[in-house]
């Protein structure tokens, strides 16, 4: 049984604590992506043999996940690494479908577990996961899409029991682009009897990446240009005898890359970021150079650089609306409403993808910051500085703003309730320290 979180130089800690007002300068390599682990994970579900995935993040939420495999019966080994971990799992004996209440409400994300156990046991027992501060965030996508693969799903209490004799392959119209959704479909439709068409499919590069693991593994996912175009994602069944291991390098995470971007131009100086998806970050690096950013992209090594403008320079853009991949991704949100805090001029944000996620303007207005929200829309005006405070995480991306925030206030902040930023950031004290951060777990 793996230890059930990992930590690095976090010693339990709740809280970060941080003096800001100094100009970042340095380098630093980005971690494994949490939001492409995370289904990776659950594929291999799928797959009657052992997969090596390199690169994990070592994060809270592949720690649940870790947890949830095993409770199946898959045997996992952990070996840590200097850039994260490296994870294997060994689904070949799958003896349960019941998942453990505590780590799937623990996750979102344990809800793509129901299409690798349908498509791997015929049967799925998961609890509803319930909304969470940034939204309901509902699953009804998921479940017609499943039910359309001709599982049979049905609840009992909070938990949903799905079941199916067989998988066949569909036409499913997805009426939102969800990522989710789009994940759990394709988990069930790898091993469905004949083909299945996702339309208006998520396009993310967590999505991208799945269906190249899985492919790697023997299924059969094709990604035409209506792909790229529409979302139209053609997934043609393959029997679950026709799967077989295959180790798979994570790619980097295009989010902890964006919020040391935005750390950069809120605190001031000059960062070097290593390993860095630059082709899935055209829509922030766009705002940064708006802002007044300057950025620099080398090949060799990924490596981009990111240099803020002299203080007084920083300068808002008017409006950002967030959208589905490749628009402005909503989990950059909040770490760009922490930079705009101290920008000059204002920023309107529209947020379009969840319904609440504003609630970590109360933590910045606190600090400062003159933030008004009005439903989907909030309205950032620059402030001359902000102060530092004692504030509370209320959710990951929220809580890596307070931290961003905290870097570009004068004077001392704190950061309490870390364990969300935990479930995404592998060691944001560490990474920001070398990015010359006066900053340190409490
Ligand atoms: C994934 O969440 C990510 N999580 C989120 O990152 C990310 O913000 C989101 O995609 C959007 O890019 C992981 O990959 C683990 P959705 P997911 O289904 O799949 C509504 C982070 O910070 N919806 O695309 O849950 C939903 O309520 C996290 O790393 C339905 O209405 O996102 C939301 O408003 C936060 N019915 C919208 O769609 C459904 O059945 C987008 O949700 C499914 C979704």
């Amino acid at each position: 049984m793996v230890k059930l979180y990992m930590t690095r130089c976090k010693n339990n800690s709740n809280s970060i604590k941080m003096e800001g007002g100094s100009p970042l300068g340095g380098s630093v390599r980005i971690q494994g992506s949490k939001n492409a682990a995370l289904p990776i994970m659950a594929a291999c579900l799928l797959i009657p043999g052992k997969c090596t995935l390199r690169g994990c993040p070592d994060i809270t939420d592949v720690a649940y996940m870790i947890r949830l495999l095993e409770s199946t019966g898959a045997g996992v080994e952990v070996s840590h690494t200097a850039e994260g971990i490296d994870i294997s799992i060994d689904a070949g004996n799958i003896s349960g479908c019941r998942l453990p209440s505590r780590y799937v409400k623990a996750m979102r994300s344990s809800v793509i577990l129901m299409g690798a156990l349908l498509g791997r046991t015929g049967e799925a027992y998961v609890d509803y996961p319930g909304g969470c501060v940034i939204g309901e965030r509902p699953i009804d996508m998921h479940l017609s899409g499943l039910e359309k693969l001709g599982a049979q799903i049905w609840t009992e209490g909070n938990r949903i029991h799905a079941y199916a004799d067989e998988l066949a392959g569909a036409q499913i119209r997805l009426p939102f682009s969800s990522v989710g959704a789009t994940q759990n479909i394709i988990l069930a439709a790898a091993t469905a009897k004949g083909t299945t068409v996702i339309k208006n499919a998520a396009r993310e590069p967590e999505i991208t990446v799945l269906c190249e693991f899985l492919n790697k593994a023997g299924a059969e996912i094709i990604l035409t240009e209506s792909f790229w175009t529409e979302g139209r994602l053609i997934i043609k069944g393959t029997p679950l005898s026709k799967l077989h291991a295959a180790d798979f390098d994570m790619i980097p995470d295009r989010i902890v890359a964006g919020t040391y971007m935005f750390a950069a131009m809120a605190a001031g100086g000059s960062v070097n970021l290593e390993n860095v998806p630059i082709e899935q970050l055209h829509s922030v690096c766009a705002v940064i150079s708006k802002m007044g950013g300057s950025i620099t992209y080398s090949p060799k090594g990924k490596t981009l650089k990111v240099s803020a403008p002299e203080k007084r320079e920083l300068k808002n853009i008017d409006f950002i609306e967030t959208d589905v991949y490749p628009g402005f991704p909503t989990d950059l949100q909040s770490p760009l409403m922490a930079a705009a805090s101290t920008a000059k001029g204002s920023l309107t944000i529209k947020e379009s993808i969840f319904s609440s996620r504003f609630k970590i303007a109360e933590e910045l207005r606190r600090m400062g910051a003159d933030i008004v929200t009005d439903g989907d829309t909030a309205v950032i005006k620059g402030v001359a500085a902000l102060s530092g405070r004692n504030v509370i995480a209320h959710e990951l991306r929220g809580g890596a703003a307070l931290v961003i925030a905290g870097l570009a206030a004068s004077g001392i902040t704190t950061v309490s309730d870390i364990s969300y930023i935990n479930r995404g950031y592998q060691d944001i004290v560490g990474d920001l320290r070398c990015l010359g951060a006066r900053i340190s777990y409490e």
